[in-house]
């Protein structure tokens, strides 16, 4: 395991499987019920959040808990980032006081790197800007490892807001360098130019996305990113790009549906196609808690 970990496009195949791998271990873990373990004993992790979140803040947290660290959350709105310390200034402090990973959801692209060549302690990307968020693609990757058995040789739609997101990002650099076949669909404003220079295929419509696609992901749409007019009505949006059921049997037969979350029900997946049977969404959390877990057992293996 390497000094942080900052993105997938940096990573090798060998260095996800090896994530990967040990994630599964804790996923057993975690469904033995066994959360009282001591592989980061002595280490302390500190979660330092710009940007809101719900499943990767709390997913750290446990993760760091359940493996015997120290845990501490930083609430960037009552710290002294409030009175204009530098996120550099922050960072060193944390790690002044014996904190040795720091965990980093920042919404500036780029400064959880910016920061982590400046010091010592381990820093984690829990999202950054548009630009990264390798945790989320990790678990996403064990979700179909779990299911697939495998990630070679899926092919897997992502369909919804790509222009902004850090999430599809992430999945596109990890999905090919597993050698999994990348679909990507959005409405033309939320599809950035260039994207198939990353190896995806950009499909002309959500049909050609789900049909003969063993993975459907949806994406959010990333209103508190966007400028105006680049976003119909969310009705008309739901009709044209929505996943539904019906769409979904263009599938692959054993097909999963998919989602980071946090879903936004009837806008880019109707509420059925997140609460069916196909659906892995809220598996896919509990495996960010299993790679969350790897992901500080490794580092913790090298203090
Ligand atoms: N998927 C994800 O990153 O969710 P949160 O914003 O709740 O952390």
């Amino acid at each position: 395991m390497r000094k942080d970990l900052l993105g997938l496009e940096g990573l090798s195949r060998e260095e996800i499987e090896e994530i990967l791998d040990t994630a599964a271990v804790m996923r057993e873990h975690l469904d033995k019920g066994e959360i009282n373990l001591d592989y980061a004993k002595g280490v302390s992790v500190v979660n330092l959040f710009y940007e809101n979140s719900t499943r990767t803040r709390t997913s750290f947290e446990n993760a760091a808990k359940f493996l015997g660290a120290n845990q501490v959350n930083i609430a960037v709105g009552n710290s002294s980032v409030a009175k204009g310390e530098s996120i550099y200034d922050t960072v060193k402090t944390l790690e002044s006081i014996k904190n040795g990973i720091v965990v980093i959801r920042h919404n500036m692209a780029g400064a959880p790197q910016y920061v982590a060549k400046k010091v010592n302690a381990r820093v984690i990307n829990a999202g950054d800007g548009q630009h990264e968020h390798p945790t989320q693609a990790l678990l996403d990757m064990l979700t179909m490892k779990r299911h697939f058995g495998k990630i070679e040789g899926l092919t897997v739609a992502i369909i919804g807001d790509i222009k902004y997101s850090r999430v599809a990002r992430s999945n596109i650099f990890g999905l090919l360098k597993m050698g999994a076949k990348v679909k990507l669909f959005g409405i033309k404003t939320l599809m950035p130019k260039g994207i198939e220079e990353m190896g995806a295929i950009v499909c002309d419509s959500i049909e050609q996305a789900i049909s003969g696609s063993d993975v459907v992901m949806g994406l959010r749409i990333q209103l508190e990113r966007q400028t105006s007019g680049q976003f119909p009505t969310v009705k008309e949006y739901f009709n044209e790009y929505g996943i539904t059921m019906e769409r979904m049997k263009l599938a692959n037969k054993n097909a999963i549906i998919m989602h980071p979350a946090p879903v936004n029900r009837g806008v880019e997946i109707s509420g059925e196609a997140v609460d069916c049977e196909q659906s892995r969404i809220f598996d896919q959390v509990t495996n960010g808690l299993a790679v969350r877990m790897a992901i500080i057992k490794l580092m913790a293996e090298e203090k």
